[in-house]
């Protein structure tokens, strides 16, 4: 077996690597759950891994072919990878960096004090990977696998990296942000078999060497900014947390009325044209109409009446009242006191007017002192306004016929629906117009 090291430094270390020359040497740092489970994995399809860990036993435990954590399917791996001399683990940074050309970035990001991500262990980590980049003459790539807030890696750890290296990220080293889906207890068919690989990249070179790298595994790459892949890691989290806290109220609901919860359920998820599908869940306006509002009110009520507690739930039409006024907000910020609303009924291409957060929006701004009008052809006399004769007279005074006159009348233009009155009154447009578009458009990404 030939061996050739892609940075030669330290050749007794290596002297049981058997190295695949066409392909990077990896480091792996932090020999935890996803860090063991990486470099398993890793070596597993052939590639050359040196583990490495602060922690002594994790370390020699890899080296005796002993996985240094419980999960199914992980021992065989490591105990392979070792026997093969694609894997070793070592306690030392520098020997770990200066022998490989990707590093992965493993280390535990825990919750601080007040709840906070603890960066201390990653940014350490940092330090001394950026100590060790600066004696490394050929490109190198440090991917982040730990789970960290946005925007992070640019303004916390690619700064120490810079700093420690003498280098610049994007030129000396390539840098990715790589977020990591795996569930302890299915692991390495979580690894090896992720719904989506994310990665995060600085230049085109790390987009390549990474996309070179995830090619082994069937599953979609989708490439974006640093920023975007930290916060899908977060968002991810936070959208299965949302969906066990319902199902478990739910669940209890269910109980206290003696309604099979399963049966709810699988139903519900069967659903994948509007339940389990990415419907509803564009960036947008607040939901609204005769339905939403009036059924979340009813269950809120319904928990009441039988002493159960749904927070999450009985939250739901506070957060979309906290929507309308995150709007308003941002609408008062362009300090211009004429504001057209193109779009006044509760979603685009209906004329009902029941519970519409547009009206609401536009009640919201005339009790800020805005002069508020609307153009909305579908608004008219039996278009559900409800019997209060105000709300008939608002409509009245405020609504405009002709969409040239609207837009002349207003520099502002919030486009409430996303339709073809909208797509005319962008037309209309003049460069003094600002436009606040409250759904996304159907060419952007979601
Ligand atoms: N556990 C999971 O299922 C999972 C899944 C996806 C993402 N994540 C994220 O991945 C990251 C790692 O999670 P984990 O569960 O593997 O953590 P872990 O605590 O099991 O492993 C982290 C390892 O980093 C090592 N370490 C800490 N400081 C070090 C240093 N200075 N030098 C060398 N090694 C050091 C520790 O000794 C430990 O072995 C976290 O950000 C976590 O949020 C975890």
């Amino acid at each position: 077996m030939t061996l050739q090291l892609h940075n030669i430094i330290d050749l007794q270390n290596y002297s049981s690597l058997a190295l695949n020359l066409d392909s990077p040497v990896i480091s792996v740092l932090g020999l935890g759950y996803v860090g063991a489970v990486t470099s398993a994995c890793l070596s597993n399809i052939g590639y050359s891994v040196i583990g490495m860990d602060k922690d002594k036993v994790k370390v020699d435990s890899i080296n005796k072919g002993i996985s240094p954590i419980f999960e199914m399917g992980l021992p065989s791996l490591i105990r392979e990878s070792v026997e093969h001399n694609n894997l070793y683990a070592v306690d030392d940074i520098d020997h770990a960096v200066l022998h490989s050309d990707i590093t992965f970035l493993c280390i535990c990001t825990p919750s601080g004090e007040h709840g906070e991500c603890d960066l201390s262990h990653l940014i350490n980590v940092c330090e001394s990977v950026g100590k060790a980049l600066k004696y490394k003459n050929s490109h190198h790539t440090v991917v982040i696998k730990s789970t960290v807030p946005p925007l992070t890696t640019q303004n916390e750890l690619i700064p120490v990296l810079e700093k420690y290296s003498n280098k610049k990220a994007g030129e000396g080293f390539g840098v990715c942000f790589n977020p990591e889906f795996l569930r302890e207890s299915t692991a390495i068919e979580d690894f090896n078999n992720p719904a989506v690989t994310v990665l995060g990249v600085s230049d085109k070179l790390t987009e390549s060497i990474m996309s070179d790298i995830f090619n082994n595994f069937e599953t979609k790459i989708e490439v974006t900014s640093i920023e975007v892949a930290e916060f899908v890691k977060y968002v991810n989290n936070c959208w299965h947390a949302t969906k066990v806290t319902f199902t478990n109220e739910i669940s209890r609901l269910c109980g206290a009325m003696e309604v099979d919860a399963c049966s709810v359920m699988k139903i519900l998820t069967a659903d994948h044209k509007l339940n389990t599908s990415a419907y509803y869940m564009k960036p947008g306006f607040a939901f609204g109409g005769s339905c939403l509002p009036k059924d979340t009110r009813g269950i809120k009520h319904l928990a009441q009446k039988m002493g159960v507690s749904i927070p999450m739930i009985a939250e739901l039409n506070n957060s979309n009242s906290d929507h309308i006024d995150f709007v308003v907000e941002r609408i008062l910020k362009v300090g211009l006191k004429e504001v057209g609303l193109v779009g006044l009924t509760f979603k685009a291409l209906t004329d009902d007017m029941r519970e519409s957060p547009n009206l609401v929006l536009m009640q919201r701004l005339i009790k800020a002192g805005v002069d508020v009008s609307f153009y909305d052809p579908l608004v008219h006399a039996t278009s559900h306004l409800g019997t209060e004769e105000s709300l008939r007279e608002l409509i009245q005074k405020t609504q405009y016929t002709d969409l040239g006159k609207f837009v002349a009348k207003n520099k502002v233009i919030v486009l409430s629906h996303n339709d073809d009155t909208a797509k005319h009154a962008l037309t209309l447009l003049s460069d003094e117009h600002f436009v606040i578009e409250l759904d996304c458009k159907e060419d952007d990404q979601c």
